[in-house]
C-alpha cells in the first residue's frame, strides 16, 4: 500500500509553483505564491496534492489511510536548497580568525599557508572514515536549521589521491543521509605547496590526471575553480573548464570574490550551471549574465564573515537577474551551514524583500545544483522535502527573527526526520 503523509492546519503553504518553471528572475523574485490555511497530501515520498484546507477531511476517500501531522499553525515551505558548501573538511580553523580580526586579510592568511592549504594539510591526514563522521555531523545539523538539498566540494585534497579521497566521502554521505547531495570537483581550489612557482604544472595536473579519473569513477556532477586574483586565472579556468566539459561535467564556479577577476565572463561562456561569491559585480558582468543560464550565486556568510563588500544583489535583481543565496559552509570563511541565517542575511545585508530571499533559497538555489526539476518548491510531483515552523506571526518573520530555529518538523523524501 503507498505510504500517505497528511498535514494538515497549516496556517500557510508557502512556496507554490508549477512544475516547468526552473527558476525566477528580476521582478518575479519577488513573487512567492502561498495558500493560508492549507492541506499537503505526500505519497510514496512525492508531493500528490495541496489546497485550502475542508472541514472533516478525514471523510474524503483520497485522505483514508493517511498519517496525519497537525501543522498546529505552523508555517510550510519547501526544504532550503544550498548549492555551494565544502563542507568535508578535518577540524575548523578559528585561528585564523583571530588573525582576521587582528586585520590580516584572507589573501594573507593564504600566502602565510594558512587558508585553504591548512585544511589541505590536515585533510590528508585524516582518514575516511573520521571525514566521514565529521562531515555527517554537519549534514544532521543542517537538517535541523531547514535544509533538504545541498552541495558539496572537494578541494581540500589538492593531489589526485586527497581529491578522489574526499569524493568517496561525499559518496558515502549521498548513502547514508536523507538528504540529496551533488559533488563537485574543485582540484583548482588552490595551488599546493609543492607546486608553488609551478602553477601551470598544477593546472595540467588538474587536466590530464585528476579529470580523467573523478570522471571515470562518476564522482563528480560539477567542476569549480577559484577564479580570482591570487588564485587561478581566466586562462586557467578556460582549460580547467573545458576539460571537465568534455568529460560530462558542467562548470559551477567560484568567481569575483576578490577582484573584477573575469570569472563571471569565463562561467557564462562556458555556460555554467552558476557563478558564485560575485562580491565584485559591475555593469559589464551584469550584462554577460543577463539572457544566460547562469544562476548568479551569492554567499553573505563568507561577506559577512571575513567582513568583505557586499554583491550588489538589489542592482542585480533590478536588472532582470535571478539571484541564489548559499551558505558556503567552511573552515574559512563560513563556518555555518545554517540556510535560516542566510535567509536573514539575504534580507539585511543584500535588502532582498522575504519573498525574494525565501526563492533564492529555495527553487533558485536548487536551479544552481541541477535539481530544480524534482525540488525547491511547493509542485505536485516534486520530492517531498519540506519544513513546518512552529507557529510564526508572519512569513516576513522567518528572516526578521535571525539566529533563532524557527523550525519545528522536518521531512525529507515524505519521511518526518527525528530532529535532535
Ligand atoms: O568559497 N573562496 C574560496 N573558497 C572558499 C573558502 C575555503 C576556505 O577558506 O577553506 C570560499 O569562501
Ligand atoms: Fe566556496
Amino acid at each position: 500500500m503507498a505510504s500517505r503523509l497528511l498535514i494538515t492546519n497549516i496556517k500557510k503553504l508557502a512556496g507554490i509553483e508549477t512544475a516547468d518553471l526552473l527558476f525566477k528572475a528580476g521582478k518575479a523574485m519577488s513573487e512567492l505564491e502561498t495558500i493560508d490555511n492549507a492541506f499537503l497530501l505526500i505519497e510514496d515520498g512525492k508531493i500528490k496534492s495541496f489546497g485550502p484546507e475542508i472541514n472533516n477531511m478525514a471523510q474524503y476517500p483520497e485522505f483514508e489511510d493517511c498519517i496525519v501531522i497537525n501543522a498546529g499553525g505552523g508555517m510550510v515551505f519547501p526544504s532550503f536548497c544550498d548549492s555551494h558548501t565544502h563542507l568535508v573538511y578535518a577540524g575548523s580553523r578559528e585561528i585564523e580568525y583571530i588573525d582576521k580580526i587582528k586585520g590580516l586579510s584572507y589573501e594573507e592568511i593564504a600566502k602565510r599557508g594558512g587558508g585553504i592549504l591548512n585544511s589541505s594539510k590536515r585533510l590528508h591526514d585524516a582518514t575516511e572514515d573520521e571525514l566521514t563522521e565529521q562531515a555527517l555531523a554537519r549534514l544532521n545539523e543542517i537538517i535541523t536549521y531547514g535544509t533538504g538539498a545541498v552541495e558539496i566540494k572537494s578541494g581540500y585534497g589538492l593531489n589526485t589521491e586527497d581529491e578522489l579521497k574526499m569524493l568517496r566521502v561525499i559518496r558515502r554521505l549521498q548513502a547514508i543521509s536523507p538528504l540529496t547531495i551533488r559533488a563537485t570537483f574543485l582540484g583548482a581550489h588552490a595551488v599546493p605547496e609543492e607546486y608553488k612557482g609551478k602553477q601551470d604544472e598544477y593546472v595540467d595536473l588538474i587536466i590530464n590526471e585528476m579529470i580523467p579519473v573523478v570522471a571515470a569513477g562518476h564522482m563528480a556532477d560539477f567542476i569549480d575553480v577559484f577564479c580570482d586574483r591570487g588564485f587561478f586565472t581566466p586562462e586557467e579556468t578556460e582549460k580547467i573548464l573545458m576539460a571537465g566539459i568534455k568529460h560530462g561535467m558542467k562548470p559551477k564556479i567560484h568567481a569575483n570574490e576578490l577582484d573584477y577577476s573575469g570569472g563571471i565572463q569565463v562561467g557564462v561562456k562556458y555556460d555554467a550551471l552558476s557563478v558564485d561569491h560575485l562580491e565584485y559585480t559591475g555593469d559589464e558582468e551584469i550584462e554577460a549574465l543577463l539572457g544566460s543560464e547562469t544562476m548568479p550565486t551569492l554567499l553573505p556568510g563568507a561577506a559577512f564573515f571575513l567582513n568583505m563588500v557586499h554583491a550588489p544583489a538589489r542592482k542585480m535583481i533590478d536588472a532582470g537577474l535571478p539571484i541564489a543565496l548559499a551558505s558556503d559552509f567552511n573552515p574559512g570563511s563560513s563556518p555555518s551551514g545554517n540556510m535560516q541565517l542566510i535567509l536573514s542575511m539575504g534580507s539585511i545585508m543584500f535588502r532582498m524583500t522575504p519573498e525574494e530571499a525565501i526563492n533564492a533559497c529555495t527553487l533558485n538555489g536548487a536551479y544552481a545544483m541541477g535539481v530544480s526539476d524534482e525540488l525547491g518548491s511547493i509542485t505536485v510531483g516534486k520530492t517531498a522535502n519540506v519544513f513546518i515552523t512552529k507557529p510564526i506571526p508572519s512569513l516576513a518573520y522567518m528572516p526578521y527573527a535571525f539566529g533563532s530555529n524557527k523550525i519545528e518538523t522536518v521531512i525529507l523524501n515524505g519521511q518526518v526526520i527525528q530532529v535532535r
